[in-house]
């Protein structure tokens, strides 16, 4: 039986969302306009999402009554800037209100500025990689100053800029008419890497120049590598292009986010598909709840010094006693790497809501169901067991699962 393990004061216990994913009806951003072409991505477009960009006032309603004393939420570009310069002061006053709303409940934002879509002419333009996007990314977080200039401790400037960079890589073939990997070790673009590398660093100066309070710092998908024997100099050129460049890109920052669901064995050509032997999520991963620790231990051995924030670690599973199970299983490895001196300052279940997973709704990563027709939320068990942690401040724990070595 694992001991009781008590939060330290001030740890940030919540869930996250990402705009795109629960709002809905995003129809002036790049997703949207990629949802409606032919591709071997989308199976079926967002639509209406969960529609909280109505109904964010249920979800914090909920959140706050499981227990949880944070929220992870992103603001949309597309939105607040639906034109070159053009600034929706509704939407600002929108984003607004979430971020009061949220302290009116006892939640805590941590306030996203980018995760993952852009609005259609930032795309048009040429997307991330194209001269200029890091000055018009730093002209819309100036625009978008009065969601966050006050009441806003902790803002994430880009949700997992690793991944933006592969995606990246995928949209360029999928332009040129190329066949698409649909599994396999995509090549970021370097583009875009550097691109997204400056925006980061003019996204810390343009917040911090408005509001100097403001930690800022931005959340790395951190893939586990494990390398087979032999394969460690494969592995080590795989990650650093993936993840390490990134990590270091946080050396100076206020925080780093730490997002984790599986690992990624490295054989002599590269990144291996999970084997058929071991169970698989509904995303087709691993079921390797501990990867979270190895995480940790990875974002803090490349960034050292600089606190951790697990900003998303989940499971995509129709069956909630595993999600409590994977929880569990992660949040003791989560444990032990603090035992060891890892300075973790909060933890974000990814994610609230079952939502729009990029494509598809099938798989199921939320600790609340949404009913696709009426929206109606029901919380799951899962929901219960880990937001109580808010109040207790002390680790849940569940029957032992079965674990992969
Ligand atoms: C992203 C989320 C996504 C989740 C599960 C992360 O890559 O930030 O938007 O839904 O993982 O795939």
């Amino acid at each position: 039986m694992t001991p009781a393990r008590h939060l330290p004061d001030g740890f940030l216990w919540g869930a996250s969302t990402a705009a795109h994913q629960i709002e809905g009806n995003n129809t002036n951003s790049d997703w949207w306009l990629f949802e409606h072409t032919e591709n071997p991505y989308i199976k079926e477009p967002s639509g209406d999402a969960c529609d909280s960009y109505h109904r964010w006032p249920e979800d914090m309603d909920l959140l706050a009554e499981l227990g949880f004393t944070d929220y992870r939420f992103s603001i949309e570009w597309a939105r607040i800037e639906p034109a070159p310069g053009e600034f929706s002061q509704a939407a600002i006053a929108h984003y607004r209100r979430m971020v009061e709303g949220a302290h009116e409940r006892g939640l805590r934002p941590l306030v996203t500025l980018h995760h993952f879509t852009a609005p259609r002419w930032f795309m048009e333009r040429g997307g991330w990689a194209s001269a200029g996007s890091d000055e018009l990314f730093a002209r819309y977080l100036t625009a978008a100053a009065p969601v966050y200039a006050t009441d806003v401790t902790y803002a994430c400037t880009i949700n997992e800029p690793n991944m933006l960079t592969s995606m990246a890589t995928l949209q360029k073939a999928h332009l040129a008419g190329s066949q698409i990997p649909t599994f396999g070790p995509t090549v970021p673009d370097g583009a875009t890497t550097e691109a997204l590398l400056r925006a980061h660093g003019r996204a810390v100066e343009t917040v911090k120049s408005i509001a100097p309070h403001v930690r800022c710092g931005w959340s790395i998908a951190n893939q586990v590598y494990q390398p087979l024997p032999g394969a460690e100099d494969v592995a080590a050129a795989v990650r650093y292009p993936r993840e390490d460049v990134f990590l270091e890109a946080a050396r100076g920052d206020d925080w780093l986010g730490v997002q984790s669901y599986t690992r990624t064995r490295v054989g002599h050509d590269g990144p291996l598909p999970a084997p058929p032997e071991v169970e698989h999520t509904l995303m087709g991963w691993e079921y390797y709840p501990r990867a979270l620790g190895e995480a940790l231990r990875h974002s803090a051995a490349v960034a050292p010094g600089v606190p951790l924030i697990v900003t998303e670690n989940g499971i995509a599973t129709a069956d909630d006693t595993r999600r409590i199970h994977y929880t569990a299983d992660a949040l003791d490895s989560l444990a032990d790497a603090m035992d060891d001196g890892v300075d973790v300052r909060g933890y974000f279940h990814w994610s609230a809501l079952d939502n729009y997973e990029w494509g598809r709704y099938t798989p199921t990563f939320g600790l609340i169901a949404v009913d696709r027709e009426t929206f109606a939320r029901t919380p799951k068990a899962s929901a219960a067991w880990l937001g109580a942690t808010g109040r207790t401040r002390t680790l849940p724990l569940a029957p032992r699962s079965k674990q992969t070595t």
